[in-house]
């Protein structure tokens, strides 16, 4: 199977619901591509976002769920409520929510394990943070935040996961990581998924994307490794040249 190249546009918080359905629109006209695309806005925007991209063959996704069904859980957001938007993706364990909201491992698992009851595509992000690297426990970030995750999960046959390696301290700062190191890091990441699954498993269920400063200078240089199915978008997929040049030299 040849696989189109992924590339997923994380809005994070970053725009309105009138600002994501405007930027919405504008991808549905400007954005063809063979790659394939998915938008994550915000949960609010979610359903709108997903309306107004409908027929353009754009897909959408979440930027998290919650790890319970359904119940009295006072703000959060059901898989299935994401699925009727829609949403064939869902984001989790961003570094962000990490960070901000004490998002633990086991949660990252908790979450993965009912978007793939679902058949929601989880797209799990993992990565070291600027001391980490330093304490050169980089690669013991990676096989520990990926095993953990996805650790005794049924993947049953055309369930999909993505990977996505952020390198936290490269999110948002304008400066990529260099490719050889994303492929390292991917090889790291891909070998821990060996050690829990086929390798026809590891072949036709996970791809692993790279995020962290992507824009239309470097994507080629992500997207033409050999371990790297795509990209996760932060602030180029917000401004509508930058994410067309992303996606004209993906
Ligand atoms: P930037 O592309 O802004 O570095 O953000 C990356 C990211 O966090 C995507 O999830």
């Amino acid at each position: 199977m040849t696989e189109k190249i992924l590339v997923i546009a994380n809005w994070k918080m970053k725009l309105g619901l009138q600002e994501s359905k405007d930027l919405a629109a504008v991808y549905k006209k400007l954005v063809k591509s063979e790659a394939e695309v998915i938008v994550c806005p915000t949960f609010v925007s979610l359903d709108a976002v997903g309306k107004v991209l409908a027929g353009s063959g754009i897909k959408l996704g979440a930027q998290d769920c919650f790890w319970e069904k359904s119940g009295a859980f006072t703000g959060e957001v059901s898989v299935s409520e994401i699925k009727e938007t829609g949403a064939a993706f869902v984001i989790i364990g961003h570094s962000e929510r990490r960070k901000y909201l004490n998002e633990t491992d086991e949660i990252v698992h908790e979450k993965t394990k009912l978007a793939i009851s679902a058949a929601l595509t989880p797209i799990i992000c993992v990565g070291e943070t600027f001391d980490q690297r330093q304490q050169g426990a980089k690669d013991y970030v990676l096989i520990n935040q990926t095993t953990k995750a996805v650790e005794g999960l049924e993947i049953e046959a055309g369930q999909q996961v993505i990977i996505a390696y952020e390198p936290v301290w490269v999110i948002g700062s304008g400066q990529a990581i260099e490719p050889q190191e994303a492929e390292a890091a991917h090889q790291v990441i891909r070998q821990s998924l060996f050690d829990l699954f086929s390798a026809e498993t590891v072949k036709n269920n996970f791809r692993i994307v790279y995020g962290g400063s992507v824009d239309g200078q470097n994507v080629h240089t992500f997207t033409c490794l050999n371990n790297t199915s795509g990209v996760l978008v932060g602030g180029a997929s917000l401004t509508i040249n930058d994410f067309v040049a992303i996606i004209k030299n993906v």
